[in-house]
């Protein structure tokens, strides 16, 4: 197999910008010696690689689970099989396969933890990978899982959403929030999609909101939604945090869902370099939530799943079904060569991508 790169993390950053200005550096690499591998090791030659937003934020230890340098960063990654172990009886040479996040590379706790997709060749588990769905290409494949098991599990799950509801998606452009309008519409949900840039939210459109709305002015944004939901939205989907979520907490109806999903508006919440804790942490005006008698749900996917894990097969066995018969199909707004890794992390960071963005090792 010819010869390749790899990008690494070499020390955690402050800020994601600082470890993408300083610490993350592209690298030669060779297809891996089997040798080093265990029988029941999969070689990937991978064709593309999501940029996730947790990918940027795991860089300077902001997330949750802090990865440990040196590390490839890439959760989900989607190629084809260059090498099976000799016990590996689920994969051959040549199979698309896309990667379980939840099981290899940097979200994964185990051996594999340093061996993200942001690489020629990524070495995974044989578990930890599966085949790739419908005719999802390599670039969709590799944005299915982490966007929509989250969008899934927050809405459908936690939220309870039920066809003829109508939900607000707050940073609708986004790869879980463009997932949230997918999923919404599939479970047979009105979706408004809210994002502060008219020529994203014209794509968010395409991609099938009923209705959308720019952000805008926070002070009239509950009567500007309430104007096209008398009364309010049964759910808001928050993965956008600060200010917003208290102008969207006033956008529901009584009794109505609250899903807190992430806070894209505020990276900052948790300290820099892997320290653990949030002095920033975003608050919600319990005020509100009491007179409007409003339930508010955190949730996690992973850390859900791993206190439930039967919440997985289901989900996967949903978002399957509806790939394999046409329904759904991640967007792909954004395409890097892995040398222009540095150019796709900032394209994310900066809020340029609608959907998903990829690298092509
Ligand atoms: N709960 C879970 O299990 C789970 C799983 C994955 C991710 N997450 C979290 O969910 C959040 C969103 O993830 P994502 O992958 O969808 O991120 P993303 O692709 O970066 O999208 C976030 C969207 O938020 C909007 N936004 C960003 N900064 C904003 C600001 N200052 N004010 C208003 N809107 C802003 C942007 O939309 P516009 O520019 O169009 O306004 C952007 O498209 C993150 O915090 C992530 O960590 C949670």
């Amino acid at each position: 197999m010819p010869p390749g790169h790899h990008v690494v993390v070499r020390e955690l950053g402050e800020d994601p910008r600082e470890a993408i200005e300083r610490f993350i550096t592209l690298e030669p690499m060779t297809m891996p010696d089997p040798q080093t591998l265990a029988p029941t090791d999969v070689v990937v030659a991978v064709r593309a690689t999501s940029v996730n937003w947790v990918d940027i934020v795991m860089t300077s230890g902001q997330y949750q689970h802090v990865p440990e340098p040196p590390y490839t960063p890439g959760l989900e990654y989607a190629g084809e099989v260059a090498w099976v172990g000799p016990e590996v009886t689920t994969h051959a040479i040549g199979d698309r396969v896309l990667s379980d996040g939840f099981a290899t590379g940097p979200r994964s706790s185990g051996a594999h933890r340093r061996n993200g997709g942001f690489a020629s060749y990524a070495v995974a588990p044989a578990h930890a990978l599966l085949p790739i769905p419908g005719d999802l290409t390599f670039d969709e494949a590799c944005n299915l899982l982490g966007n929509y098991e989250t969008a899934y599990h927050c809405l459908v799950t936690r939220g309870r959403l039920a066809a003829g509801e109508t939900v607000l998606v707050l940073g609708a452009s986004g790869s879980t929030g463009l997932a949230a309008i997918h999923v919404a519409k599939l479970v047979g949900a009105r979706t408004i999609a809210l994002g502060r840039s008219a020529a994203k939210l014209d794509v968010v459109r395409a991609q099938g909101a009923d209705l959308v709305v720019e952000t805008g002015d926070l002070a009239t944004l509950r009567d500007r939604i309430k104007a096209l939901a008398p009364g309010g939205v049964d759910v808001v989907y928050d993965g956008v945090g600060g200010e917003l979520s208290t102008a969207a907490l006033r956008c529901l109806r009584f009794g109505g869902r609250f899903l807190i999903v992430g806070w894209a508006a505020t990276p900052n919440v948790s300290r820099g370099k892997g320290q653990r804790g949030a002095p920033n942490a975003n608050q919600l005006p319990t005020n509100l939530i009491m007179m409007k008698g409003i339930d508010v749900l955190g949730c996690p996917t992973v850390i859900g799943t791993t206190n439930d894990p039967s919440l997985r097969q289901p989900r996967l066995a949903q978002l399957f079904a509806w790939v394999a018969g046409g329904q759904l199909r991640p967007y792909v707004s954004h395409r890097f060569a892995l040398a222009d890794w540095k150019a796709a992390m900032l394209a994310k960071l900066g809020n340029d991508v609608i959907g998903g963005c990829v690298l092509h090792p």
